[in-house]
């Protein structure tokens, strides 16, 4: 009897102190700015200007804990396509304490009008591959509750701040603020990106926007997803996308950068 009394006694002191540990790492965890991108050129820079570095493992993704001119931040790369970025989202907002998503990288162009280098910053996204028309035609299968037309709307404010930012460090290349398709496939295809113009009137094409959106609206977080063009999705992609990434991935970079730097 006075064995078993012991044993309880220590289980339930184990269990508080465990639960106070709990409460002090929530509490201690300031409110961090998730900063997304698809590949090591998307983070490279940014990752070089963070200061106070934690990095922290989880699934395969290192999350880069830190600051970025004085603010509280954590960079990952996710990973390539939407499966990837759905998850590293996901973890990002459950274990950082995320209060706002930067999605920053390159992409192909969807308007035929915009060219190699141009800024698209979402308006909104759309996962242009999902597609249940074969069993509900014109009806829309709703993903996300209370977003019925499949568009993920980015927030205004992130949205303004990206803008004026862009304009302010982009000198020679055009800002848009445009939808932009997300699917798994690279597009290097004139039929196919004619046919994604066409459907969805996207601005710009890649391959993990619209999942980083989607779960950051499942947990109501405002987001913004920056993108420069390289190339244009099209039958010189194969050619345009090696030359142009490395320059887009950091004209990109540097936006985000700007943005940090007048956030409030
Ligand atoms: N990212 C950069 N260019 C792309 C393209 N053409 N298709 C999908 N993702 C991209």
């Amino acid at each position: 009897m006075f064995k078993k009394c012991i044993f309880f006694i220590t289980t339930a002191i184990i269990l508080f102190l465990a639960l106070v540990n709990c409460s002090k790492t929530e509490n201690t965890e300031p409110k961090r700015i998730a900063i997304i991108g698809a590949m090591d050129s998307e983070i490279a820079n940014l990752k070089n200007m963070l200061e106070d570095v934690e990095e922290i493992k989880i699934a395969g993704i290192t999350y880069y804990k830190g600051k970025l001119h004085g603010k509280d931040v954590v960079l990952l790369k996710s990973g390539v396509g939407k499966v990837n970025a759905a998850v590293a989202t996901t973890i990002a907002i459950e274990r950082f304490n995320v209060e706002k998503i930067i999605f920053t990288g390159v992409a192909g162009s969807g308007n035929p009008n915009y060219n190699i280098a141009d800024i698209v910053i979402s308006k909104n996204l759309i996962e242009h591959d999902f597609d249940t028309s074969d069993i509900d035609g014109d009806d829309i299968t709703v993903l996300v509750e209370g977003y019925n037309d499949n568009y993920y709307p980015a927030d205004e404010e992130l949205i303004q701040l990206a803008k004026t930012s862009a304009e302010k460090v982009i000198t020679n290349s055009k800002v848009y603020v445009d939808t932009i398709a997300t699917g798994d496939q690279f597009v290097g295809n004139n039929e196919k990106v004619k046919q994604i113009y066409n459907k969805f009137k996207a601005g710009a094409i890649e391959m993990e926007g619209a999942s980083v959106a989607h779960a950051a609206l499942m947990y109501n977080i405002p987001f913004v997803v920056i993108r420069s063009l390289s190339d244009k999705a099209d039958s010189d992609a194969e050619v345009d996308y090696p030359k142009f990434v490395i320059q887009a991935s950091d004209n990109s970079a540097k936006i985000v950068a700007e943005m940090i730097d007048n956030m409030n």
